[in-house]
């Protein structure tokens, strides 16, 4: 598990880009506060999800606006077709860690 940062430094709607991991990984906070973190690079043109805008527990690709499922990293509609790696949340006394899915 890799320590993010505690859950009260992520607001909701807000991102954390973990550039250490190649895609780097988005870690992103849904309108219900359900801390999400998926690959954070868009399948279709390589937009990163952490300029994307946040909106229910999906983000909208800044790009061309493909909307990203955060829970599953399913594309809603195109142009994005492909889905992108959803990763391990686990918060745990007040911090965010992730488990790397590759
Ligand atoms: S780069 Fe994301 S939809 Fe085009």
């Amino acid at each position: 598990m890799f320590y993010v940062c505690k859950l009260d430094d992520l607001e909701i709607g807000d991102s954390i880009r973990l550039d250490q991991y190649n895609p780097p990984i988005a870690v992103i906070r849904g309108e219900s506060g359900q801390v999400y973190a998926i690959d954070d690079t868009c399948t279709h043109a390589e937009a990163s999800f952490c300029d994307g805008f946040v909106e229910g527990d999906t983000v909208e690709c800044p790009l061309h606006m493909s909307v990203f499922c955060l829970k599953t990293g399913t594309p809603d509609n195109p142009p994005a077709i492909k889905g992108v790696t959803t990763h391990i949340v686990d918060i745990k006394d007040g911090e965010i860690h992730i488990e790397v899915q590759r």
